[in-house]
């Protein structure tokens, strides 16, 4: 049974959509606002045509919010940094299952480090492929775009797929978080939480004119109305 509240659900706005001039001010109105996490892209050209930030975006952060710092490696051979995101001060490490043929022990090492592990799949691949490490997964992230940029048409058979990580969820690992990434609007993201989704991202729909405390307000809202 899906619960009848959606203030469970955890809003992540992504600073890939962000003005990066002053990470401290950024920092500051992101602590300032209704958002639980922060979600920090990171690309490296290879796994995803294009290319971001890394550690010390995410060290440049940390001062400036107790958020929890989702941190989204969209990169190959995530193992080579998963200390220096540790150490740069990451909550959440996310890596692609599309990038690790070795993710049972990619996972344990995000764990040994001291952070929570998060697992994202590509929007074509089978949530079945996950089943056999669910049970060390804090945050499944579904994407719900192609990765590698932002401000992309939200994928709609993701709800289908939203459906199936739930009853995977259930069975393996109740405790787990879905997270969904890429093209979260105010017009969807009911939607996609009432499916099952307990991590909204966020980026170009709350980085935008109408400003960032408004919009993720807005979808604090959004949520919080009673069903
Ligand atoms: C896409 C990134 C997303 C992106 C979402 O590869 O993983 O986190 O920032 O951006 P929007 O919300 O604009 O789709
Ligand atoms: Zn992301």
């Amino acid at each position: 049974m899906l619960p009848q509240s959606l203030s469970h659900v955890r809003l992540a706005p992504s600073i890939l959509a962000a003005p990066l001039h002053n990470i401290a001010a950024l920092g500051a109105q992101l602590e300032a606002s209704v958002a639980d996490w922060v979600h920090i892209d990171v690309m490296d050209g290879e796994f995803v045509p294009n290319l971001t930030f890394g550690m010390p975006i995410v060290q440049a952060f940390r001062p400036y919010t107790t958020k929890v710092l989702d941190v989204h490696l969209m990169i190959v051979r995530p193992e080579r940094y998963i200390a220096a995101f540790a150490a740069a001060g990451a909550n959440v490490l996310t890596v692609h299952l599309e990038a690790c043929p070795h993710l049972h022990s990619v996972l344990s090492q995000i764990k040994a480090a001291g952070m929570r592990t998060g697992l994202a799949l590509n929007p074509h691949t089978p949530i079945s492929q996950a089943i056999p490490v669910l049970h060390m997964v804090d945050v499944l992230c579904l994407m719900s775009v192609n990765p590698g940029f932002g401000g992309q048409a939200f994928i709609p058979q993701t709800i289908g797929r939203i459906a199936e990580a739930l009853a995977l969820k259930e069975v393996h690992n109740p405790l787990m978080q879905i997270e969904i990434d890429g093209g979260v609007t105010m017009a969807n993201a009911r939607q996609i939480a009432e499916a099952g989704a307990d991590v909204l991202v966020a980026g170009s729909s709350v980085f935008n004119a109408n400003g960032l405390a408004h919009n993720l307000s807005s979808l604090r809202h959004l949520l919080d109305l009673a069903s």
